[in-house]
């Protein structure tokens, strides 16, 4: 069994995060989904989710695509993640080109999914005022 692991924030959930996870479960048989934590996001990364952490993971283990759901609590974790959840591909939006290559070293392979345009959590939150 092939094992896929991803990481991100899935607020709002729209579209692009749909095709992300679809493409990313059609790379093996079995999708972990690394789901950025409320406290992670907002120490780390500057963000503010409008779904809590259990709202988000409820919606994703809701997906037909996703098999597996669990916290991402800090930057450092993907280097033990790939072996303690067995992942054979680490996978991520474009956005992210490159900046995980070192996980290469770890055996896994690493995959950049083309983006899908014209969507992002963070652009609805600006559409529906959601930011002010
Ligand atoms: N993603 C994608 N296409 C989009 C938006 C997101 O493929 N249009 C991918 C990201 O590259 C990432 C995953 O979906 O692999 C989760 O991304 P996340 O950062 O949670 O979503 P964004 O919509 O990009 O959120 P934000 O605007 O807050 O950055």
């Amino acid at each position: 069994m092939k094992r896929v692991i991803t990481y991100g924030t899935y607020d709002l959930l729209h579209y692009g995060h749909i095709n992300l996870l679809k493409r990313a479960r059609e790379l093996g048989d079995y999708l972990i989904v690394a789901l950025s934590t409320d406290e992670f996001n907002w120490k780390e990364k500057n963000k503010k989710c409008y779904f809590t952490y259990e709202q988000r993971k409820q919606m994703l283990e809701a997906i037909r695509y996703v098999d597996l759901v669990i916290p991402e609590e800090n930057w450092e974790q993907k280097k033990t993640d790939v072996h303690k959840y067995e992942a054979d591909v680490f996978v991520i939006g474009n956005d992210w080109e490159g900046k995980f290559d070192f996980l290469k070293d770890e055996g896994v392979e690493v995959v950049y999914l083309p983006r899908t345009p014209g969507i992002s959590s963070s652009q609805i939150k600006g559409d529906i005022g959601a930011n002010k």
